[in-house]
């Protein structure tokens, strides 16, 4: 084996490696060894909390417009290093090489979208209710912010936290999905280049359970953001909310798109496509149900099997695959468990099959399957599978597709194709996610909406937009007597 990367810590402005433990990194299209990343333990959780504590109070200091520029010059240095970003995401994550490169971007965007608010982070001027007082409110950062992050999107995820909260004024411990390390070196990297003061941003690689937990079990974290998992997050608010620490949770979906007799299907169809199948479906807001109404379900049916047939699955790294290989092994086997379920509970339509022969034979690739007359309470209509699986419910009615859009444990994101402008106002109003589309998939959010959701999947915060600096910032309301 050639020499590989290893990934390190970066505590207080300098790299260092943790004992000799360490992680393999493997590209999920051909199952090599690409790198390896450093495995940290509790204590050094606690270095990275001590360095971002005590970077806080000065950074705190620098004039927010200063704090902006800076975070303009991250922006930059992203946008001149998107491709070499790129190929290291579809190296570790799979994803295919155009989909990489929209996700840098949503990072890229996200940097000069709050170096903006650099110059804004406003507060409110408000009338006094007695004579000769002036009453304004102010934000403050909250402090130490802990980040925890998935491999789905490891950059772009990291980078609607990590701005918004540099911004506004906090520190920042980083723990990254120990499958995407090169993504969070790749960003410190950056961040370090760019001149960002020591301790301000503390990078720890290492497991859930013991680096993630000993970030969040930290009595001087004072919030933690975090995105994965409904189970992890669950875990996560239970510990940091015993502790009154203020918590962001972003965790799993199960996103319908609904699709009414009125629809363009060609329309329909190719939403259907880059939302269900689009990274593999590893996407929180991947479509995994699809509610038809019956007089069109043959049409959409009959075009959505012949376009899926047509769908490239390959390397990521190949400019011509539609559908990469998905994260590995032990998802795989969990993708192909749901359909073997799916199959009990609808009739397959296409795919099905774990693809291991030829050029498949060495990495984790699944065939893009749909299973039709899925009933809304079947398993694979209720629970996150986040792999390439679309189960197509019939119904015959608005109020029907949005009964079932909203029979989910889950809230993030919503989707109808229709040509009634009543269905379009009455689908915004009445299905309750935290994001809805008209005529467009459920996927591909930007960034200067909040983006998150209801129920099982959120709680209650978001992630861009200027939401996001209400995560990391606390009111402070504050009067002048004259
Ligand atoms: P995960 O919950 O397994 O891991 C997410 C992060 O949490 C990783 O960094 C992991 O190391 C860490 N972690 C795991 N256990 C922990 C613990 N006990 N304490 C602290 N940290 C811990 O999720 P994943 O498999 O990496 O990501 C896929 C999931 O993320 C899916 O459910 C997907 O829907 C969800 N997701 C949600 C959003 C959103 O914005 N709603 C976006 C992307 C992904
Ligand atoms: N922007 C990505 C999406 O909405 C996360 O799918």
């Amino acid at each position: 084996m050639g020499k590989i990367p290893l990934y390190r810590n970066y505590v207080d402005g300098r790299w260092q490696e943790d004992a000799n433990r360490r992680e393999k990194v493997i590209n999920p299209a051909n199952a090599k060894v690409i790198a390896e990343a450093v495995i940290s333990s509790p204590q050094i959780v606690h270095e990275a909390v001590d360095a971002a504590k005590r970077a806080q109070p000065a950074w705190k200091a620098v004039p927010a417009p200063e704090r902006g520029e800076l975070l303009f010059e991250i922006a930059q240095k992203l946008k001149e290093k998107k491709e070499e970003l790129a190929q290291v995401l579809t190296a570790e994550n799979g994803k295919p090489i155009q989909e990489a490169r929209g996700e840098v971007q949503e990072a890229i965007d996200m940097g000069f979208y709050m170096a903006g608010e650099g110059r804004r982070l406003f507060g409110q001027t408000v009338p006094a209710e007695l004579p000769n007082k002036h009453a304004m409110s102010v934000r403050s950062p909250v402090g130490v912010a802990g980040l925890i992050t998935p491999w789905n999107f490891p950059i772009a995820i990291a980078s609607w936290k990590m701005f918004p909260a540099i911004v506004s004024g906090n520190t920042v411990v980083w723990k990254p999905a120990l499958e995407t390390p090169g993504m969070a070196d790749q960003f410190v990297k950056i961040l370090d280049e760019c001149g960002l003061p020591h301790g301000v941003v503390n990078l720890v690689n290492g497991t859930g359970e013991e680096a993630g937990n000993a970030i969040v079990e930290h009595d001087e974290v004072d919030i933690v953001s975090f995105t994965g998992s409904t189970a992890t997050g669950r875990a996560i608010a239970s510990k940091a909310g015993g502790m009154l620490k203020k918590v962001s949770l972003e965790m799993g979906g199960k996103n319908a798109i609904t699709v009414m007799d009125s629809a363009d299907i060609n329309l329909a169809v190719d939403g259907i496509l880059w939302s269900g199948f689009g990274t593999s479906g590893q996407r929180c807001t991947a479509a995994s149900r699809i509610i038809v109404h019956r007089a069109v379900k043959q049409e959409l049916e009959e075009a959505l099997v012949a376009k899926t047939r047509e769908l490239a699955v390959g390397d990521g790294a190949d400019e011509n695959t539609d559908v990469g290989p998905v994260i590995g092994e032990t998802a795989l086997t969990s993708i192909h468990d749901y359909v073997k379920i799916g199959r009990q509970e609808g009739e397959l339509l296409c795919g099905g099959q774990i693809l291991n022969e030829g050029k498949y034979k060495k990495g984790y690739y699944y065939e893009p399957t749909i299973i039709t007359n899925v009933h809304p309470s079947a398993r694979i209509a209720q629970e996150e599978i986040f792999g390439p699986v679309l189960a197509i419910i019939p119904v015959n009615s608005l109020s029907e597709a949005i009964q079932v859009n909203n029979d989910s444990a889950y809230g993030l994101s919503s989707s109808i194709f229709t040509n009634n402008t009543n269905e379009v106002f009455r689908a915004m109003h009445e299905m309750d996610t935290g994001i809805v589309y008209v005529n467009a998939g459920t996927t591909g959010a930007e960034i200067h909406l909040p983006f998150g959701g209801t129920k099982k999947t959120g709680n209650g915060h978001r992630d861009s937009g200027t939401a996001s600096l209400d995560v990391f910032t606390e009111w402070k309301s504050v009067y002048v007597d004259y």
